[in-house]
């Protein structure tokens, strides 16, 4: 399977390394969990995106890290702040920021590669929905940039085929393969054996590729149903955010003080459930109210009844929201 996916990944995502630096992991979380345990001898503190995804917090916080967040901009984590802050490890989303979409430009690519090289730091590179994209050209892994950096490589079967199957895959610099296979040399494997068998096959018959390019035209078409049911239902009162890519978008409600929790629990009253905005936010949650939308999971024709509903509970919620003296 490590063979599958090296050629895999130098095609699609331009990584370069042996098989041997390939290592299968049952999602994130296993992985990111191997990685504190090897990096708490070196390093104590992890910078993470704000807003960024929670489970890397949780897990680098359960190994005695220190997590510093550092702000997203437009060129996704902000470099000038990373480099003021403490941490010596740095988590990023460069190639669809979780969960505001950016790309990080090359320019800051290398930039953030030279800050991992100046200072024995290292970058957590989670590529996790990279197949995704669904206007205008891949974009390449920044590992590929640098293949000899600092930089762990993070990929998920999650998006693409299934989350059930906890199925994910790391690769490792050069310089930590000797402390990790020392460290982890009597673990046994945490992914079935089968079910690497069967992907290892699956890949080795051309049926992956062909599943992401069959995947990739059933998620646009969810994607582009969801953007037009916003257009149509919320048009005048809500800003999208990172579409173009991935299983979910990111709205942005105008002139509506209502919070969240108001929004979230009215929703759920009606059979939707979102994933609140606010948890990847550490510290305090825009002042603007967000609300993650996945589509993933849903089927088309759900989506837009889904979206004609939250929009009316946001405008319900709305009405029945306190105004500050001024506020329309
Ligand atoms: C930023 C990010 N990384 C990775 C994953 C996938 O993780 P896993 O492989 O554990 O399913 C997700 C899933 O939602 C995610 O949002």
């Amino acid at each position: 399977m490590r063979c599958n996916l090296q050629r895999y990944l130098e095609r699609s995502r331009g990584v370069i390394c042996d098989p041997e630096r390939i290592f299968i992991c049952a999602g994130l979380q296993q992985s990111l969990d191997l990685v504190a345990h090897l990096l708490r001898g070196g390093h104590s503190t992890l910078a993470v995106e704000n807003p960024g995804y929670h489970l890397p917090r949780v897990v680098f916080q359960n190994n005695g890290f220190e997590i510093l967040p550092v702000e997203v901009g437009a060129g996704g984590m902000d470099l000038e702040a990373l480099r003021a802050s403490r941490g010596s490890i740095a988590y990023v989303t460069p190639s669809h920021q979780m969960p505001l979409g950016q790309v990080m430009p090359i320019a800051n690519r290398l930039n953030l590669i030279e800050w991992a090289d100046s200072g024995g730091n290292v970058i957590i590179e989670d590529d996790y929905d990279s197949e995704l994209r669904y206007h205008g050209k891949p974009i390449p892994s920044l590992q590929g940039l640098r293949p000899d950096a600092d930089i762990i490589y993070l990929g998920t079967f999650s998006k693409v085929l299934s989350p059930a199957l906890r199925l994910s895959y790391m690769v490792l610099p050069n310089a930590l393969l000797p402390g990790f296979n020392a460290l982890y040399r009597d673990y046994f494997p945490t992914v079935s054996l089968l079910e690497q068998k069967a992907m290892a096959k699956f890949m080795a018959e051309g049926h992956w590729e062909r599943h992401i390019r069959r995947m990739r035209i059933v998620y646009q078409k969810k994607h582009d149903v969801m953007l037009k049911a916003i257009e149509k239902h919320l048009d005048a009162r809500a800003t999208v955010i990172g579409a173009g890519a991935g299983l979910h978008m990111v709205l942005q409600l105008r002139d509506m003080p209502c919070t969240e929790n108001s929004i979230m629990s009215a929703a759920a009253a009606k059979g939707i459930n979102l994933f609140p905005f606010s948890a990847t936010c550490v510290g305090a949650a825009p002042a603007a109210t967000r609300l993650m939308l996945g589509f993933g999971g849903m089927a088309a024709a759900d989506i837009e009844e889904g979206i004609r509903i939250l929009a009316g509970v946001c405008l319900k919620v709305d009405e029945n929201c306190p105004r500050e003296q001024g506020q329309k």
